[in-house]
């Protein structure tokens, strides 16, 4: 707890000496801050399209394609509350999905479950706890599969996919490899940015000081009937759109720094309400109390039910099995930050040891590289995405 309050000092001082300085912002930004992922991608000069993708337990997801039918598919796969934009938001000669297209590959971007974009269920509605019944693990079972079966079908002459996760975009791949280790030949080859499949030296204050009482915030939460977070999405962000760009984009941004470390230099501030007009972009209870789950373990497992029955029933275990990561068996590319409190170096190195197909591991040169660099950092391509493009060529060419 007392790292908590020291948090929250800290954030409060910053806060106010940020105040003084308030952006007056261009109306292009503000107008790539209500935009969604097809209409940034058109605005941008792309070709865009939509595509919509079944997967086995009746969910109806939207995947966004940067169209180049016949070339090498990619697909892109956000993290926690983020959805297709992550990789589209920052702009042409910036987004990850416009510099893919622009070397020639096609490009998909996932939207999984619960995000703005993929909240259809064939028997559920959003307003039923048992559409948000999932976490990571779903993602990884069912999204997964699906979408890259889809894609694939889409796809004459490649019987492969390069694979970009960031973050739970990680955590779902590495779910879909221990368990249904045939998609791994699918994969021509998973780049893991700010990768998660432990979060033993997590840093992050805040979420370490929730973790012990996560179970009983899950079951508060659940009794008052909140299975998404945050509740009400849409509301939730257009609140925080208006204080953020209007009034105080400084402040939000310190305190997006606060929760993924501390980069001044590669801050663009201007970016400020395009992220908060595209993030968060809905997730569930559960897939928040499973990564707590982890903080707590230590390892790497499946849900726990917090309740041996419970556990026997799903499990045939009293307490939940670990994902058996040796099983990820496609080529792996590992980048990771130094400054990323979310996702702690000595994790990845653990990590890095229980793959069996690691073909780069880079843990990035620059000293402040956080947990959203990957996506927003002003120079991010030259700090992270040239080497990327040179391990997908490598691979492409056969020399890795
Ligand atoms: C910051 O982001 C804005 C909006 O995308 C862009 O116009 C500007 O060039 C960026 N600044 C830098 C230094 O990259």
């Amino acid at each position: 707890m007392k790292r908590l309050y020291y948090g929250l000092i800290c954030l409060c001082f910053n806060a106010n000496w940020l105040l003084a300085d308030i952006v007056q912002y261009d109306p292009a930004v503000i107008e790539d801050a209500h935009l969604r992922t097809p209409g940034l991608i058109k605005k941008y000069g792309y070709n865009f399209e939509e595509h919509k993708v079944d997967t086995k337990d009746g969910f109806r997801l939207t995947l966004h394609r940067i169209a180049k039918p016949g070339a090498q598919p990619v697909l892109l796969v956000h993290g926690l509350e983020d959805s297709s934009s992550a990789w589209v938001m920052t702009g042409s000669g910036r987004g990850l999905g416009y510099l893919l297209s622009d070397r020639g590959y096609d490009v998909w971007l996932m939207n999984c479950r619960g995000n703005r974009y993929s909240r259809k269920h064939r028997k559920f509605h959003i307003y039923q706890r048992q559409f948000w019944d999932f976490s990571f693990h779903e993602i990884g079972i069912y999204d997964l599969p699906a979408t890259i079966d889809y894609v694939l079908a889409l796809s004459k002459g490649h019987a492969q996919l390069h694979y970009v996760g960031h973050s739970q975009g990680t955590t779902a791949a590495f779910v879909l490899g221990a368990e249904k280790p045939a998609y791994m030949k699918k994969i021509k080859l998973m780049q893991a940015l700010a990768p998660v499949a432990y979060f033993e030296y997590l840093e992050m204050p805040l979420l370490r000081a929730l973790a012990p009482y996560m179970p009983s915030i899950v079951r508060l939460l659940q009794g008052l009937g909140i299975n998404e977070l945050p509740p009400e999405t849409e509301v939730w962000r257009e609140l925080s759109y208006k204080y953020c760009s209007l009034a105080f984009p400084n402040t939000c941004a310190n305190l997006i720094m606060q929760l993924v470390g501390i980069d001044l230099e590669q801050v663009n501030i201007t970016l400020t309400p395009i992220i908060l007009g595209q993030y968060p972009a809905g997730s569930s209870v559960k897939s928040v109390s499973h990564y707590s789950q982890q903080v707590l373990s230590g390892g790497f497992y499946k849900y726990d039910y917090e309740s041996p029955y419970m556990n026997w029933q799903e499990y045939g275990t009293i307490t939940p099995p670990a994902y058996k990561l040796a099983n990820v068996n496609c080529k792996v590319a590992l980048f990771y930050g130094q400054n990323d409190l979310l996702v702690a170096v000595k994790d990845v190195q653990r990590l890095r040891k229980e793959l069996p197909n690691v073909v780069h591991d880079e843990k990035l040169a620059y000293k402040k590289f956080n947990h959203i660099d990957f996506l927003t950092a002003i120079d991010v391509k030259e700090l992270l995405y040239n080497s990327m493009f040179q391990v997908m060529e490598k691979v492409d060419k056969g020399e890795l």
